[in-house]
């Protein structure tokens, strides 16, 4: 049987990690600045991470939502305490569409309404209400396309006050810093009009962070720079570091009824392992500083490239702005130099997702790389 043919790929087949390193079968070192696309967040093959998920599935992998499960408390506690979301609720899933579709359905149910807004070059993921809020046509099919959803411009207040002042909005979905669309950031203005708006209106106010959350822009949140409180913040990506696990944390003024969510696999033993070890490790080893100090140095080396238009985003969620597409240099960055970069739907635009424990070294080699090709293409 072939496989169905969905993914452009690079010819390169990755067997091992360690740290901020990818091996290939031919034993090549990569230095990995994609983080496997905002994923790996405590590092390929912790040596804690391995240990404790060996540890885990030699004792009890899964089992269902129906008996105890310490562990999910253990993962909530622990996740209540490092992002200081105090009195949120945890639902947990297996990945970031199906954390956004749970939050939106949710929506509804507390609402009881339907219509979500969402923002032009947003993305949340590829499940039926997730991706019609998503603005990209090309991945919404005609089952999708029955969602009732708006798209309106980054920043445009008054065109939400027009939708939600309709009163059939039950959810309002953003990322506060863009992934795939091209780290685009509006003003705390804008973020926190969207909470009283969404106040004013019932509305849900859904801070979609399964790429910026858990410690990638240096603070836990993105939204965490802003005065505002989200109803439902979405999470998956960095929290499991590779195992799949995603979830939606729940403001207590929503109420959870038997039934009303559901999952086979979303929290089972082995991915609140994981997403354990990872908050254990973000905190012991001070990651979120970390974070901010390799941004502060990646910001300052990034002004040495004279071919460099704009520098985006915050933390280690970072876009590189050229006025060239850029899918020439990404091949060359990892077929000659080894380096592992992320595009985005901006062609324009090379992305930097690394792992938070990366270090200033790895940040001088990409840059010295950086620096031959840009200067060969002037
Ligand atoms: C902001 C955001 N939301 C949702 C998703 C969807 O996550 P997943 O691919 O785990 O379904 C992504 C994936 O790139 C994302 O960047």
């Amino acid at each position: 049987m072939s496989l169905f043919n969905v993914y452009p790929l690079f010819n390169i087949t990755p067997i091992e990690g360690k740290d901020v390193y990818i091996f290939d079968k031919n034993g090549t070192k990569y230095l990995d600045l994609y983080g496997g696309h905002a994923v790996i967040s405590i590092g390929h093959s912790h040596p804690k991470y391995v240990k404790n998920i060996s540890e885990q599935v030699a004792k009890l992998g899964f089992y269902s939502n129906s008996i105890q499960n310490p562990l999910q408390e253990k993962l909530s506690n622990k996740l209540e305490e490092m992002s200081g979301c105090k009195d949120y609720e945890l639902f947990l899933c297996n990945s970031g569409a199906e954390a956004n579709e749970n939050a939106l359905k949710l929506a509804s149910f507390h609402t009881n309404k339907s219509k979500v807004v969402a923002f032009k070059n947003g993305f949340h993921g590829r499940t039926s209400a997730a991706v019609a809020t998503t603005d990209n046509p090309k991945i919404i099919a005609p089952i999708n396309a029955q969602q009732e959803v708006e798209i309106l411009e980054l920043g445009d207040l008054k065109a939400l006050e027009k939708s939600l002042s309709k009163n059939n909005v039950c959810a309002v979905i953003i990322e506060f810093i863009q992934g795939v669309g091209g780290l685009d950031e509006s003003t705390a203005e804008f973020y926190e009009g969207i909470d009283q708006l969404c106040k004013k209106y019932n509305t849900c106010f859904i801070a979609d962070e399964v790429q910026s959350g858990f410690g990638r822009t240096g603070d836990f949140f993105a939204f965490q720079k802003y005065k505002v409180t989200p109803d439902i913040i979405s999470i998956a990506k960095g929290m499991g570091n590779g195992f799949p696990i995603g979830g939606i944390l729940i403001h207590p003024s929503i109420k959870a009824s038997f039934g009303l969510l559901g999952t086979t696999f979303g929290g089972n033993h082995l991915a609140c392992a994981a997403s354990l070890t990872v908050l254990e490790v973000i905190e012991k080893e001070r990651l979120m500083e970390n974070v901010k100090e390799i941004s502060n140095y990646f910001s300052e080396k990034a002004k040495t490239i004279k071919a460099l238009k704009v520098i985006k985003g915050r933390g280690l969620m970072l876009g590189l702005e050229f006025d060239f597409p850029i899918a020439e240099l990404r091949k060359k960055l990892i077929y000659d130099h080894k380096i592992f970069t992320g595009s985005a739907k901006n062609s324009n635009l090379l992305r930097i997702l690394p792992p938070l424990t990366i270090k200033k070294i790895h940040i001088d080699v990409f840059f010295d790389a950086l620096q031959k090709e840009v200067s060969n293409n002037q």
